[in-house]
């Protein structure tokens, strides 16, 4: 059974750059409506014993299209959110440290130049979907984005996403309305790159 992970700050903690009503709208009915209709997708396809990246990699194995699909968008939408709400923080560290920021640093140039370009892939993702930072085994890092609820996971890229930018209306609307880019640039003073930092650890060891 697969459960979302626990909020770690209230409702109203990510005042004033996300309102209350929509973290509470985006983790109590969004993310819990994937939640639960992930795990009755996975039932169907009998995968109770895999883990969600096994099963987001390994997609192509599930034999009827309507449960694949399901698995896909419901497992996206379970896997997406638990990454963007726990690497939210009412006292983020607003830079990374350590590994993660070398390497940052050696692939992007700098952290200013990370942020500019994946704003820029939040920005410019049509519809709904996320921007990613992800990692993969030998610690290289790759930025990219997807529509709907894939990820460089479903997308077998063989990276793992370590930040994610949630850009669908439902994590915004209410308050910054069409303006997503206001959106975006706000989500940086929230995101917490010591969380962001332990995934890449976690990932590379
Ligand atoms: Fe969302």
């Amino acid at each position: 059974m697969f459960t979302q992970v626990p909020l770690p700050y209230a409702y109203d903690a990510l005042e004033p750059y996300i309102d209350a009503l929509t973290v509470e709208t985006h983790y109590a009915k969004h993310h819990a409506a994937y939640t639960t209709n992930f795990n009755k997708a996975v039932e169907m396809a009998g995968l109770q014993d895999k883990d969600v990246i096994e099963i987001l990699a390994n997609l192509d194995s599930v034999s009827d299209p309507a449960v694949r699909t399901a698995l896909r968008n419901n497992g996206g939408g379970f896997y997406n959110h638990n990454l963007y709400f726990a690497q939210l923080s009412p006292n983020p560290a607003n830079q990374p440290s350590g590994k993660l920021a070398e390497k940052i640093n050696s692939t992007f140039g700098s952290f200013d130049n990370l942020k500019a370009e994946l704003i820029r892939l939040a920005l410019g993702q049509f519809g709904s979907g996320w921007a990613w930072l992800s990692a993969n085994k030998n610690g290289d890092l790759m930025i990219s984005s997807s529509p709907n609820q894939d990820n460089p996971i479903s997308e077998k890229t063989g990276y793992i996403p370590i930040l994610a930018l949630d850009v669908w209306e439902h994590a915004y609307y209410l308050k910054y309305k069409n303006l997503r880019a206001d959106y975006v640039k706000s989500l940086f003073n929230l995101i917490d790159w010591n969380t962001v930092s332990e995934n890449y650890n976690r990932i590379i060891r």
